[in-house]
Parts: structure tokens; C-alpha cells; sequence
């Protein structure tokens, strides 16, 4: 038994020897020490060996066991330094190329914009309030007055949402959710059912209307402005209005004109517009000039709107105003066309970008 396992021994040095790369290597070890390997099996036996022999037999297999293991090992390594070797020989690194170079982002100009527009309403002590996208019929338009068949909901070019309110038979129920929201005016509506009077927020989102061309997009950005208390007039709303078209624009004055208008969810209603100079071909300069530039839509918050979301009118009123973020965000730096904001278009985000 001592002799074959001798032999065994003996036959491992001798393919050893031969080993040429680390695959060889590891059929070697798989011959020898793999799980039906030579040794192995030679342990196996150990149990059925006669006592007196036992543990002799024993010691030689895990010695013969260690050697051939010990032998492999440094086997590997060499083989490990003779291929590190021969690639420190033959891989050069040129350290006279460029270093790579990393592209820093910046922040869209409509993020900009919006980061402005918060911190401007946040230090007027307005309260941030979001909606969703996707929105019910009531939400958008019942609420706000403008009931079915009103003209006003077909001006709204609206994109309807397939849902299950039309699978169960409930296409009449407008609670439910069935379209992308036209105006941020439906957070009004949502923040009116679940608080009370006084209100004082702001809101700014995506909005979405079927059109597409140089001054729309199907996808833009609004604010919407509330406030409902006891008291607030229309000099209110123009002195707020006033306030954050001054810090947005950063400038001393902002001469306003109101002009009558109509929204169904505020009477009376106004489209505001500011003074601009146009007189330089390409670039419209706020707060100065002799041009009109209309800029939004605002009223005192409409009676039957009140009504809807069951304030008390005789106890409350308030106004409301909204405005495109492109827009303002336009005309604060010079961007001409409304598509390139949505079209990711890095260079374009290089030059426009923060
Ligand atoms: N919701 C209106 C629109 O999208 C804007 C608006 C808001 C007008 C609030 C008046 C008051 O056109």
C-alpha cells in the first residue's frame, strides 16, 4: 500500500514537471486531489486498512496529500509572476496621452426656473402644494366651472386617459381619474376640499394640452397662485403679482396693465400684461419700452367655485393667478423658441444651462 502510494507520489513529479499553464496545472490537481482523484480515493481507503497499519498509511496519504498541495501552489505563483512579467514587458503606458475628461452637468433652465419661482413665493409666505398629473373631469373642469359642453373644456385641447372607469361601465364618473391635467388650477381645487380658509399657496407643474408648434409644446410648466381668506381684494393680487414679477425679473419697476378678461373660475377675470421694449430685433427687454407683453390670467377666485368645495362665500373670498414657466423663463434669458427646451439637446443645455 506505502508502495503505491509511493508511485502515485513518484507520477505526480513526474507530470509536474511538464506543466506548460495554469489550465495543465489545474488538470493536474483535478487528477490527483479532485474528488475521485488518486489521493483522494488512497484516503477513502484509510478506514479498511488493518490496525496495526492504520496509522501509518494515514500519516503518508496526508503528507503525500500536503506535498502535492504545497507543489501546486508554488507552481502557480510562478506561472502567476512568468505571465505579470511578461506583461510589464510588453504593455507600455503613455503617459503623454490626455487624461480623460469629465462633462459637468448643469441644471435645465425650467429647473432653474422653478427653483427661483419657490424661493420667491416661499419668502412671500405661500405654502408649496403639488398634484398629480393625471387627473379626474371634476378636478379639471367641473369644479373650476366649466361644466360638460362647455366651450371652454374643447379651448382646452385635453389629452383623456384610458382607464378603468370606462372598462366597468363608469365613463360618466368624473371622480375618476381620466386625463392629464390642462391648468394647475386643479390643485386649488384639491387643496380646498381638505383645508380651510385661510389659504395661502402656490403650485408648479407639468400641465398638458393637444398642440404643437413654435410657441406650444403638448407638455409644459405652470404656477398657480391661491389665496382665500376674508378679505383679499384685487389690490392684493396686484401687489402681489407685482412683488414677484419685480424679484423675478430683478428689476425696481415693473409698470402692470390689467386688462378684462374671462376665466370661468374667476369673475372678475384679467390677463396681465408688462411693459417691454421690442425695439431691438431678436430680444424683448422687460420693464422698460413702449410695448405690452401679456405674461398671465388671473381673477378673484370665482363664487361657484367657492361653492363646490363648500367654502362659505359670505364669509370668504380670494384670488387666483397662473402663468406658463416657460414662459417666464423665456424671457428672462433670451430663449426664442419654446421646443428646444424639451428637445435634450446638449448643446443647447450648455449654453442655456446653470
Ligand atoms: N388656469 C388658467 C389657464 O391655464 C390660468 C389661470 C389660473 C387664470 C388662475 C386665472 C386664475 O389658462
Amino acid at each position: 500500500m506505502l508502495n503505491n502510494l509511493n508511485s502515485i507520489y513518484q507520477e505526480f513529479k513526474d507530470l509536474v514537471k511538464t506543466v506548460g499553464d495554469e489550465r495543465h496545472l489545474d488538470e493536474i490537481r483535478v487528477k490527483f486531489l479532485g474528488k475521485n482523484g488518486l489521493i483522494t480515493n488512497e484516503a477513502k481507503k484509510i478506514a479498511a486498512v488493518p490496525p496495526e497499519s492504520k496509522r501509518e498509511f494515514g500519516a503518508k496519504v496526508n503528507q503525500i496529500k500536503s506535498e502535492i498541495q504545497r507543489n501546486i501552489q508554488e507552481i502557480k505563483e510562478k506561472l502567476e509572476d512568468i505571465i505579470l512579467n511578461e506583461k510589464l514587458r510588453t504593455e507600455t503606458i503613455d503617459i503623454t496621452l490626455p487624461g480623460r475628461s469629465y462633462q459637468r452637468g448643469k441644471v435645465h433652465p425650467i429647473s432653474h426656473t422653478i427653483d427661483l419661482i419657490k424661493n420667491i413665493f416661499h419668502s412671500m409666505g405661500f405654502e408649496h402644494i403639488d398634484g398629480p398629473d393625471i387627473e379626474n373631469e371634476w378636478n379639471n373642469f367641473t369644479a373650476l366651472n366649466i361644466p360638460k359642453n362647455h366651450p371652454a373644456r374643447q379651448m382646452h385641447d385635453t389629452f383623456y386617459v384610458e382607464n378603468s372607469a370606462k372598462e366597468n361601465g363608469e365613463a360618466e364618473n368624473e371622480e375618476k381619474l381620466n386625463l392629464l391635467r390642462t391648468h394647475t388650477s386643479t390643485v386649488q381645487i384639491r387643496h380646498m376640499l381638505k383645508n380651510k380658509p385661510p389659504l395661502k399657496i402656490f403650485s408648479i407643474g407639468k400641465v398638458y394640452r393637444s398642440d404643437h408648434d413654435a410657441t406650444h409644446t403638448p407638455m409644459f410648466h405652470q404656477l398657480e397662485c391661491l389665496v382665500v381668506d376674508e378679505k383679499s381684494n384685487i389690490l392684493d393680487l396686484r401687489g402681489c403679482l407685482e412683488i414677484f414679477l419685480k424679484l423675478f425679473f430683478n428689476l425696481e419697476q415693473i409698470p402692470m396693465r390689467f386688462r378684462t378678461s374671462y376665466f370661468p373660475f374667476t369673475e372678475p377675470s384679467f390677463e396681465v400684461d408688462i411693459k417691454c421694449d421690442r425695439s431691438k430685433k431678436g430680444e424683448i427687454k422687460i420693464g422698460a419700452g413702449n410695448d405690452w407683453l401679456e405674461i398671465l390670467g388671473c381673477g378673484m377666485v370665482n363664487k361657484k367655485v367657492l361653492e363646490n368645495v363648500n367654502i362659505d362665500t359670505d364669509k370668504y373670498q380670494g384670488f387666483a393667478f397662473g402663468i406658463g414657466i416657460e414662459r417666464l423663463a423665456m424671457l428672462k434669458y433670451n430663449i426664442s423658441d419654446l421646443r428646444c427646451f424639451f428637445e435634450g439637446d446638449l448643446r443647447w443645455l450648455n449654453h442655456y444651462g446653470f
